[in-house]
């Protein structure tokens, strides 16, 4: 390498700094060839850094010697360049480039590194070749696309570290080599080699150290952790991920609501430049349930499900009539301007709802000129038509769907139509953020093989006040079907769970209690999570917290398709990684130093 390129480093300027205030002055410069275009005697290069590009200019007579340099130029080679900054001609300004009114002459130049032809574009960028794009990520990673977005993801967690600095949170680490954390997904295990048949659990949240953090008296906490869970991949889960994860002493539900608003509404105002409206919506877990028909409700658009029960008892349309029989619900949706929808989709849509969310059928009926009309309409009256219509509120040019059913299969399935249909018929706002906050979640749910309750959030969770006394009734078999509360709250934003949390329990008896409702045996509490039982006797303060899908926000505010377009090095659905090819098969040596031998079953 020449001399005045090494001495030259540290005075380099990034490309997309150029503009035509700087014209006239001598600039030195490093990146890579981008595109490039031999003109015989002349060559234009787009030079690219981290900032953007700009073009060079490689002329026989200001370069001299080095324009055999230039000539052997192609893409993705590193060079560095000097040469003087000159207005373009009016003819050649260029208004889509950043730096189109500017150029550099060169007048010296090196090739630091040469490359390999790359093995695709980096100019187009075409999402469809993914898997040759996750090879060679740090390619991937010189585009636009994915550059901005690693831009982004930092600015994003350094406004949220300056905020929650400010706020007196103090960042600490909490170990990755751990003992079982519950949150509900499976355990990626690690041998150890020092206590040769025991393992290690990666940490699916940092859950309860950040509690036994508060029982240590460090009142605020946060942390911006790696998280682990195996479960099935899907466009935004990966097996790893990161969480902004934070606990506080002496809250209440509301008061972290308001600091999390208020810490987005700075994050916000810092990164995007946008206001956003605060306090978010609160809406209970019910009402979520019973209007979207999900507990992460996207409130940008309408549609909501229609509890038309009462209007339907009495018809003569048996698959009505005997969901209700048998306990459940009927509920419609209105599709504004669906009634076109064609009799081929309605039956794809129908096969879909029944494969996937176990829907026995969707019954329709097209709001027309003459009011609500379908194969179906001549089990009904007149008036029950008129009063279906009245209460869905739908009118001419619209679609009703049904679901009968329970209400846990209605929910589901009308719940995903709504989300599908929405995409053509009531397209929301790609611009809009819409936040809020989905509170009291029931404490447990059945499962619906083993019939045992299992804890929603996760067993640290605090029951509401007002329904303290029904664990002792759901424990004595009085009420042994009673929805508790918890106070526990999810935030959502355009329909995706960002975050959830809880204020926790930090009585040991009402702890045993819920252990007790969940099947979990005193010994195997103690077994399990001992250590925080332990600490919960020593003192510990009331508090709670949350955590937030920092990956997830980051693909809802760059408008990625996948939840991999804003990790830097990301698992595929098959949880490999593309570049290093992991995971692989080890060495004899190193099982039998781990004792282990690997047999797969
Ligand atoms: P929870 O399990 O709800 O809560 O997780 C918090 C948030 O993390 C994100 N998230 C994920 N993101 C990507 N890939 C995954 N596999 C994945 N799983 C979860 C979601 C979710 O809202 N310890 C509790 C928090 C608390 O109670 O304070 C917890 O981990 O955006
Ligand atoms: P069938 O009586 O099975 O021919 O169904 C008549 C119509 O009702 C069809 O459009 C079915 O898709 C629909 N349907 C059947 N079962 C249900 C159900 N549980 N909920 C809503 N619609 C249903």
């Amino acid at each position: 390498m020449k001399d005045w390129v090494k001495t030259n480093f540290k005075n380099r300027v990034a490309a997309e700094s150029l503009s035509k205030d700087k014209i006239g002055k001598k600039v030195f410069l490093c990146g890579w060839a981008f595109r490039f275009r031999d003109q015989g005697g002349v060559i234009f290069i787009d030079l690219r850094d981290r900032s953007g590009i700009v073009q060079i200019v490689a002329r026989k007579e200001s370069l001299g010697e080095d324009f055999h340099l230039a000539e052997k130029i192609r893409s993705e080679f590193v060079i560095a360049i000097e040469g003087e900054l000159v207005a373009r001609a009016p003819e050649a300004i260029n208004p889509k480039m950043k730096t189109g009114d500017v150029e550099i002459i060169l007048s010296s130049m090196e090739i630091l590194n040469p490359s390999k032809t790359p093995p695709f574009s980096l100019d187009e960028y075409d999402a469809s070749g993914e898997e040759v794009r996750l090879k060679y990520r740090y390619l991937d990673m010189r585009t636009n696309e994915l550059k901005d977005r690693m831009v982004l993801r930092h600015k994003f967690i350094y406004a949220i570290r300056e905020y929650l600095n400010q706020e007196e949170f103090l960042e600490i680490e909490t170990p990755i080599l751990n003992k079982s954390t519950p949150e509900g997904a499976r355990d990626f295990l690690v041998p150890s080699r020092m206590n040769a048949g025991e393992f290690y659990a990666l940490p699916q949240s940092p859950q309860i150290f950040k509690q036994i953090l508060m029982v240590g008296g460090m009142e605020r906490y946060f942390q911006v952790v790696k998280c682990f869970r195996d479960e099935d991949l899907r466009a935004d889960r990966q097996p790893e991920f990161t969480q902004l994860d934070m606990e506080y002493s002496f809250v209440d539900e509301e008061e972290i609501q308001a600091s999390i608003e208020s810490m987005f509404t700075h994050v916000f105002a810092k990164v995007f430049n946008k206001k956003i409206s605060a306090p978010f919506p609160r809406m209970t877990y019910k009402q979520a349930m019973e209007d979207y028909g999900s507990d992460k409700p996207d409130l940008r658009f309408g549609m909501k499900l229609v509890n038309v029960s009462e209007e339907v008892k009495s018809c003569d349309f048996q698959v009505f009539t005997q969901a209700l029989q048998s306990g459940g619900i009927v509920k419609a949706i209105v599709v504004p301007g669906g009634a076109n929808i064609s009799r081929k989709e309605i039956e794809d849509l129908t096969s879909w709802l029944g494969r996937d969310f176990r829907s026995k059928g969707l019954a329709y009926m097209k709001h027309s000129a003459n009011g609500l009309e379908s194969a179906i309409t001549k089990r009904f009256k007149a008036e029950e038509l008129q009063a279906i219509a009245q209460k869905v509120g739908s009118k001419e040019g619209d679609m009703v769907f049904f679901g009968a059913d329970s209400a846990k299969i209605v929910h589901a399935s009308l719940g995903a139509l709504r989300l599908r249909l929405a995409e053509k018929y009531d397209t929301p706002n790609p611009d809009e953020l819409n936040f809020s906050w989905v509170v009291d979640f029931p404490m447990f749910e059945k499962d619906d093989d083993s019939n045992q309750w299992i804890a929603l959030h996760h067993p640290f969770t605090s029951p509401k006040n007002d329904d303290l006394s029904l664990i002792d009734s759901l424990l004595d078999g009085s009420n042994p079907e009673g929805i508790i509360r918890a106070k526990a709250y999810d935030l959502v934003l355009n329909g995706n769970e960002i975050g959830g949390g809880s204020i926790r329990i930090h009585d040991e008896k009402i702890q045993s209690k819920v252990f007790k409702i969940l099947g979990i045996q005193e010994e195997d509490a103690k077994e399990k999570f001992g250590f925080l039982l332990d600490a919960l006797a020593y003192g510990a303060p009331p508090h709670g917290g949350i955590a937030f899908g920092i990956d997830r926000i980051m693909m809802i505010l760059s408008r990625a398709q996948s939840i991999r377009d804003v990790i830097a090095f990301p698992k595929t659905q098959k949880g490999t990684c593309m570049m290093s090819g992991c995971p692989t098969p080890v060495g004899r040596e190193q099982l039998e130093e781990l004792k282990l031998r690997a047999i797969t079953i």
